[in-house]
């Protein structure tokens, strides 16, 4: 039998991520504040731009990956099915949400699968939250849920304030950067540590890189607030989130959190920053990518990739694939436009360009 707690709980998170404005509310990624510098020479022919980059051993036309998140419950298989389709369609890599779900019974094991069925060739990775690793003993669950969707890699994501604020949430992290070891130095695959929104500082990024992860998504604040969605959670009035339990006056601590976290830029420098003393550490930039110049900045402040997830989910569910593949060609000629106008042949050409701060 299915478990149903962790399955609806999965259902909730992407409708209110479709329907309520979970923003970050008085807090941005810090993107806007900086600009390229134009290069009025850029010696390049705009046809020879090649966007192309290695993930997870694969060749991906655009370094760009579909955030995780969803799996566990009846409709993800169709939500799944979709994205992995543009993310076949276009070269880009994907993500997953929480296998949880599918580590407790089988029933849904499909809305896993189904994305490595429709794209055969493309970087895909697991995902297990923080909760769960820290409860390892060995990594052969984990093994067996990177094994069901065929996975190039496996993300751990960090989720300390969505634990806290959740109503059915585990907020013990006792045990976690040992159980992220423990999959480093057990499993077949790659582990990929990415928080949910909240952001990795260079410190925490230290201590996953001292474990031997070489692989980190920032995932900073700026973007979708998981805050905002527990809180939304936690105060829906009718009792449709809360399964009927009665508000206490304990719920209105929850609205303080909803702007919690490290903006992503801020994150992503900080954690770009230990690239030189880490040889082969890999750098996501996500939270809030909203766009082509979002991930050309992210490139050019030292990321790999970037990452997107909401935003994206929402062109899909009310556009469907083609209104997705769209969205993802306009960013494409953003990034090119960016490399033209700097320069930048290569996305490591990109890498090495410079941002100033915009002019206020
Ligand atoms: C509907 C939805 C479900 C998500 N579920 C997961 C999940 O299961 N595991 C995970 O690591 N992140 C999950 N995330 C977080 C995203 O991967 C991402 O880190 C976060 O939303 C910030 O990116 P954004 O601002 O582009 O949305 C989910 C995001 C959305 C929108």
């Amino acid at each position: 039998m299915a478990n149903t707690r962790t399955s609806s709980r999965k259902q909730q998170h992407v409708e209110i991520t479709l329907s309520k404005d979970v923003s970050f509310r008085g807090k941005t990624t810090g993107f806007e504040r900086f600009e390229f510098l134009h290069n009025a020479i850029p010696e390049l022919n705009f046809s020879e731009i090649d966007t192309a980059v290695t993930f997870l051993g694969k060749k991906l036309a655009f370094p760009l990956i579909i955030s995780s998140m969803t799996g566990g419950y009846k409709d993800a298989q169709r939500i799944n099915r979709h994205l992995a389709e543009v993310c076949a369609e276009k070269r880009l890599a994907m993500g997953v949400g929480s296998q949880r779900q599918a580590m407790e019974d089988s029933t849904y094991h499909r809305s896993f699968s189904v994305v490595r069925e429709v794209a055969k060739d493309i970087p895909v990775f697991g995902n297990i939250g923080a909760a769960e690793v820290a409860q390892l003993k060995d990594a052969s669950k984990v093994q067996r849920l990177a094994n069901l969707v065929r996975a190039d890699g496996f993300a751990v994501h960090l989720n300390p304030l969505q634990e806290f604020l959740q109503p059915e949430g585990s907020p013990d992290f006792r045990g976690v950067l040992r159980g992220i070891e423990l999959l480093v130095k057990q499993l077949s695959i790659p582990v990929l540590v990415k928080e949910i929104g909240a952001g990795i500082s260079a410190d925490v990024a230290k201590r996953l890189i001292d474990v031997g992860v070489r692989i980190i998504d920032v995932a900073g604040a700026g973007g979708t607030s998981w805050a905002g969605v527990e809180i939304i959670r936690r105060n829906e009035k009718n009792g449709k989130w809360n399964n009927g339990k009665k508000r206490g006056e304990k719920e209105s601590f929850a609205a303080a959190f909803w702007d919690w976290g490290i903006p992503t830029v801020d994150a992503l420098r900080q954690v770009s920053s230990l690239k030189s003393q880490t040889p082969g550490l890999t750098v996501i930039s996500s939270g809030g990518i909203s766009g082509g110049m979002d991930v050309a900045k992210s490139i050019a402040f030292g990321a790999d990739l970037a990452g997107a997830a909401r935003p994206l989910l929402k062109i899909l569910e009310s556009g469907g694939t083609k209104a997705m593949i769209r969205k993802v060609d306009s960013w494409i000629m953003q990034v090119k436009g960016a490399m033209f106008l700097t320069g930048s042949r290569t996305i490591q050409d990109l890498q090495q360009r410079q941002l100033v701060l915009r002019a206020q």
